[in-house]
């Protein structure tokens, strides 16, 4: 197994934390304008819809006690292609100088052991088709790419 090289946390996010989500939502989306919101007011009515939709399904990844990564996942999501509630990840951003380092992975982790004590077998997401660096991510991740609607992927992983 990989060692981690990095000691980072993972926590429950709160809504106190989210001008630092929007920042790290703003430098971790650097390049990949087209699929992100870029204006600091969209990016907190978005954070705030995202803290609407399920408050206990939002992660922080921390080091050195600053927010370097987040997850917004959603149990109560009704997914039109698969007919049932699935456990919908919304966004997953880690901030560029910590990447590949295991924080994406550990944050997929931890809605996915969310996502199963809410007792849902599906994780749903939605990825830019030319986001490659995400997509291969997710591959590699055990999500496959079912679906697609302009220019979204849909990607899937029975849990
Ligand atoms: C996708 C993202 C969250 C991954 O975060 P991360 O912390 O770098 O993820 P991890 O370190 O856990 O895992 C990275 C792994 O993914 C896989 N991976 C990443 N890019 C890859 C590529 N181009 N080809 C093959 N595998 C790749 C690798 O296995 C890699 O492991 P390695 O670094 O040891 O080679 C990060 O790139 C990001 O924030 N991107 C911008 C925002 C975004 O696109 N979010 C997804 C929206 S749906």
């Amino acid at each position: 197994m990989k060692k981690q090289a990095l000691e980072f946390s993972i926590e429950k996010a709160s809504e106190k934390d989210i001008h630092e989500l929007a920042q790290v939502y703003l430098k971790g989306y650097k390049g990949l304008e087209e699929y992100s919101y870029t204006h600091i007011d969209d990016v907190i009515a978005y954070l705030n819809w995202l803290f609407r939709r399920d408050v206990a399904g939002i992660f922080v990844a921390k080091y050195e006690g600053q927010i370097i990564g987040f997850v917004a996942s959603d149990g109560n999501w009704f997914s039109k292609r698969e007919g049932k509630v699935v456990g919908a990840i919304h966004e997953l951003v880690v901030l560029p100088d910590y990447r590949s380092k295991g924080v994406g992975k550990a944050l997929v982790e931890k809605v996915i052991e969310y996502f199963k004590s809410r007792g849902l077998d599906t994780a749903e997401l939605w990825v830019g088709e030319e986001n490659y660096e995400a997509i291969n991510f997710y591959r590699w991740l055990g999500f496959e790419s079912k679906d697609r609607f302009n220019y979204w992927i849909r990607m899937v992983k029975k849990l």
